[in-house]
Parts: C-alpha cells; sequence; structure tokens
C-alpha cells in the first residue's frame, strides 16, 4: 500500500481508501484498497472498492458526499459518495506518450460499500504534462462550485464543475513558488480558521518527491486567500532567508496525507501514508508494506513565526490508553530515568508527554532513549541546544537494528526539526509503537515521524541528559509534568 486516497466521512463512518497492489508487496497495478472506522483508531477491512480497468490504473484521488445529487447518481435523500482519482495508462506511457493520466471519477450509492464507474470517464483529459495527477475535490460553497486541485509536474491546477463531471479550467499556483527538487503530488486545498484571529485561511498542501525536509518525500504547505479562481500565498514576514518551506513533517515518513472529507464538528483531520519512496519498497517486513500515520487534527495558529499548521493526535486514541506511569521527579538529570514499557504495554505500544520548563533548566541535551531489554539497539527523540544543533528536535533511528536494507534509510546525520520558539515551556509528546515515532513538540509544530524495523522489540524507555550551559553539575531540565502511558490494542 502507499497513499491514503478519498478520506471521506458519512453516515457514521469515516472511510479509507488507499493505494493498494492486492498481488505482491511491492508497488504494481495499483486499486483503492478500502477500511471504515466509526472512530479513526479501530479500522475494518472491506473488499477492494476500485479496480484497474482499460482506462488504466487507479492512481491516487478523493471522494466527498454528494449532498444535493449535483450529479445525478442518487437522490437528494440518498446522496451518492463520488470518488475522483487519477487513471495511469500504462500502455500510453510505455509507448512513450505525455498524455496518459487522466482524471475519473465513480460512485456509490449504498454507504461506499460497492462502486460504479462513471461511463463518461474519463472527465478531465490530459493537458498535457507527463504528470497529472492526485485529484483532491471540496465543496466550494462561498463560490457555488465543486473545485478541485490536482498536481501537473512541479505546479499545482485549479478546476471546478457544477456537477463533478464537467471540469473547467481555472488557474496554476506554484511554479514560481519555493522548493522544486522534485515532482508535485497529492495536493489538497481546504479552509481552516486561525485560532487567535478567527479568521478564514487556506491551507494548500503539497508532496513532493524527492526534496522532502530530511530526504526523499515530504510534504509542505502554504498558507494564502482563495477567490473562486485563484489562489494567493499570505504575505508574510519570514523567519529568515532559508525558512521559506513550511513543513508539515520534518520527519523521513509522512507522505501523500490529506484530510477527511466532511468529518463532524468541522474538524480538519490528517493522515499520511507512513513511509518514504527512498525506501518503501524495501522495508524489512513480510505480510504488510508501511502504514498510515495516526490521524492527527490540524489546527491553524498565528504566530510569531507567520501562521502556521500544528497536528495534534486526535483525542479518539485516549481509548487505548492503558497503564500510567507518572514521573515524579522535578529535575532530570543524568541520573538517568528507566522505565520498563514491559510493565505498561503488552502491545509495545506507548505514549509519552513530557513537558519541561527551559527557563528553569541548564542542561544542552535531553534525550529519550527506546531500546531493547539489553540496549543494544535503539531509537531516539529529544531536545538540542547544544552548538550545531541550537534550539532543535531530533529524531535518531540509526541505531534501531534493521537499517541496511537500502543506504538512504538512516544515513549520516540526525533528522532534525527546528524549535519555532526560545520561549516558553517544551513538550515532548511521542506516540512509539512498534515499528514507528510520530513525535508532536510543542503545541504540535514541529513534528517528526520516523519508522524503524528493531530486531528485537523496544522495551526500555530511557531518559538522558547531557551537557550544561550553566555552572552547576549536574545539570538538568526541569519537568513540570511527564507521563507515559501504555497503549492496548
Ligand atoms: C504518491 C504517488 C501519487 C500517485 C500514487 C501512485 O505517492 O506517486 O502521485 O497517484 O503514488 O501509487
Amino acid at each position: 500500500m502507499n497513499d491514503p486516497n478519498g478520506m471521506v466521512f458519512y453516515a457514521n463512518e469515516y472511510h479509507l481508501f488507499y493505494q493498494y497492489f492486492p498481488d505482491g508487496n511491492k508497488w504494481g497495478p495499483m486499486h483503492w484498497g478500502h477500511a471504515v472506522s466509526k472512530d479513526m483508531i479501530n479500522w475494518e477491512h472491506l473488499p477492494i472498492a476500485l479496480y484497474p480497468d482499460d482506462l488504466g490504473y487507479i492512481f491516487s484521488g478523493s471522494a466527498v458526499v454528494d449532498w444535493k445529487n449535483t450529479s445525478g447518481f442518487g437522490s437528494a435523500a440518498s446522496p451518492p459518495l463520488v470518488a475522483m482519482y487519477t487513471y495511469h495508462d500504462v500502455v500510453g506511457e510505455q509507448a512513450g506518450r505525455k498524455d496518459f493520466q487522466t482524471q475519473g471519477i465513480a460512485y456509490s450509492t449504498d454507504r461506499g460499500r460497492t462502486w460504479t464507474k462513471y461511463a463518461g470517464n474519463p472527465v478531465l483529459p490530459n493537458r498535457g504534462v507527463r504528470d497529472f495527477r492526485d485529484p483532491k475535490v471540496i465543496r466550494d460553497e462561498a463560490h457555488g462550485q465543486w473545485l478541485m486541485v490536482l498536481a501537473a509536474q512541479d505546479r499545482v491546477q485549479f478546476f471546478s464543475s457544477p456537477d463533478l463531471k464537467a471540469w473547467t479550467y481555472l488557474s496554476d499556483f506554484g511554479a514560481s513558488a519555493p522548493n522544486h527538487a522534485g515532482v508535485w503530488e497529492c495536493p489538497e486545498i481546504f479552509p481552516l480558521q486561525v485560532v487567535e484571529t478567527g479568521d478564514s485561511v487556506y491551507v494548500l498542501n503539497v508532496s513532493i518527491n524527492p526534496g522532502g525536509a530530511n530526504g526523499g518525500s515530504g510534504t509542505f504547505y502554504f498558507t494564502g486567500t482563495w477567490d473562486g479562481k485563484n489562489f494567493q500565498p499570505l504575505r508574510e514576514a519570514r523567519f529568515s532567508p532559508s525558512d521559506t518551506v513550511n513543513w508539515v513533517d520534518y520527519g523521513r515518513d509522512n507522505y501523500a496525507g490529506v484530510t477527511f472529507s466532511d468529518a463532524p464538528a468541522g474538524r480538519r483531520v490528517f493522515m499520511g501514508w507512513m513511509s518514504n519512496w527512498d525506501y518503501a519498497q524495501e522495508v524489512p517486513t513480510t505480510t504488510w508494506r508501511s502504514a498510515m500515520t495516526v490521524p492527527r487534527e490540524l489546527s491553524l495558529h498565528a504566530t510569531d513565526f507567520g501562521t502556521r499548521l500544528h497536528q495534534t493526535p486526535v483525542a479518539e486514541l485516549h481509548q487505548l490508553r492503558g497503564q500510567r506511569y507518572a514521573l515524579e521527579q522535578e529535575r532530570l538529570t543524568d541520573g538517568v530515568t528507566v522505565i520498563d514499557l514491559q510493565e505498561l504495554s503488552e502491545s509495545g505500544a506507548v505514549e509519552i508527554d513530557l513537558v519541561l520548563d527551559l527557563v528553569d533548566s541548564d542542561a544542552e541535551e535531553l534525550y529519550l532513549t527506546f531500546s531493547d531489554a539489553e540496549g543494544a539497539h535503539f531509537y531516539r527523540t529529544g531536545y538540542s541546544r547544544k552548538p550545531g544543533t541550537e534550539n532543535a528536535f531530533f529524531s535518531d533511528r540509526r541505531g534501531t537494528g534493521n537499517t541496511a536494507f537500502n543506504a538512504k534509510f538512516a544515513p549520516e546525520g540526525l533528522t532534525v526539526a527546528p524549535r519555532w520558539s526560545n520561549e516558553g515551556n517544551l513538550r515532548i509528546h511521542a506516540l512509539l509503537d512498534r515499528t514507528s515515532a510520530e513525535v508532536f513538540f510543542d503545541q504540535g509544530d514541529p513534528v517528526l515521524t520516523d519508522v524503524f524495523f528493531p530486531e528485537k522489540p523496544f522495551t526500555k524507555l530511557t531518559i538522558e541528559v547531557s551537557g550544561s550551559i550553566g555552572e552547576g553539575m549536574p545539570a538538568g531540565f526541569r519537568l513540570v509534568e511527564g507521563t507515559v502511558w501504555g497503549l492496548n490494542k
């Protein structure tokens, strides 16, 4: 599997479709796999929703509830689900043509259980670019239209439709915006209210491969306005010249992520594919091949560093919390705090939430080390204000064990993310599963998501502190709050 597709909420169910090749564990002719959930945590697999056909493989795309039955595929009383996806015509590709990616639609009138492809496909022919894919549709009610954004090589293109069948080109964005080290894929646009000001701002997410924050695949975003035809980025003062790209995630493993359409109560919930095209096909797994990130609630904030997206693991995840361990120390010094995670969790998954007061702290670095019982292999995340990694968070999987399957998996150097502010408490909120770490810093910005493949389960958490910026030894961090939960399956 790879990208999440067609994420939509309808009739009390979250639908997650995804890029899927059922006949092997490497990428192949793409289908849409399908799963449903009532809470985004417990998922039930359903049969494959879309199979390749004469027009091609079924690449990434989206789904909406057509509430007013504008498409005519259902009725107003029983609105259809309409999916829009890319057809990838391998025959055309192999013949050296440029126009082998087109867009098609399919609909369901039985809560997504069965799908019918529209007889008039493709609804949007190729417009002369090789990479022309991944349509994401939203209802643009303010302008009385369906709005679709898709990736066209080094930019996105916007289209509108009255009925999801006839599409009109509106505009382009991005050819002269930053970040062109790779091809643009899986874009998405949606409005979100800035918490501090109440302003409605549009977020435009774009995935890029290669060219990600720390190598390979990555996802970044623009904030801006939408007038029904054009996307205009906000003109904001920048932190530094190198800071021209807003990354959704600084980790190596969060790609092609998008949000649910029609999530209740206006929530914007994001999930990404937890892998990277640099090595996705070679990860040392057998019966499975990668997973999605946990669902993350997005919010927009007015900060000193511009309008920024924050991510919080959805509250529904709290249902998994089991055994709780409270850290009692007021100061974390390098006495090394060891917590036996086996006592907290049978599943091997844990959640850790630490709040530190930096003003009252004189150590340089804090490491959270998750290791096997012998400490032979480990994953590490933490905070550093050592010269060189000044005020930065990091994620380090170089010691996790099985790393040699691809040279790009664990190259030299740490995976780092900036700490935006120099002030206030510092928070490290990590979700550790058997083969993944999703670490949310401060208010959920930045985020580091990385996968790893231990030979033996990581059952030990060690908290270490090093270096000093003060006079006194031993140096430490003042702990405001620290909790570890075992997570139940
Ligand atoms: C992103 C992507 C999409 C494409 C799909 C094919 O990971 O390359 O652009 O639609 O995967 O599986």
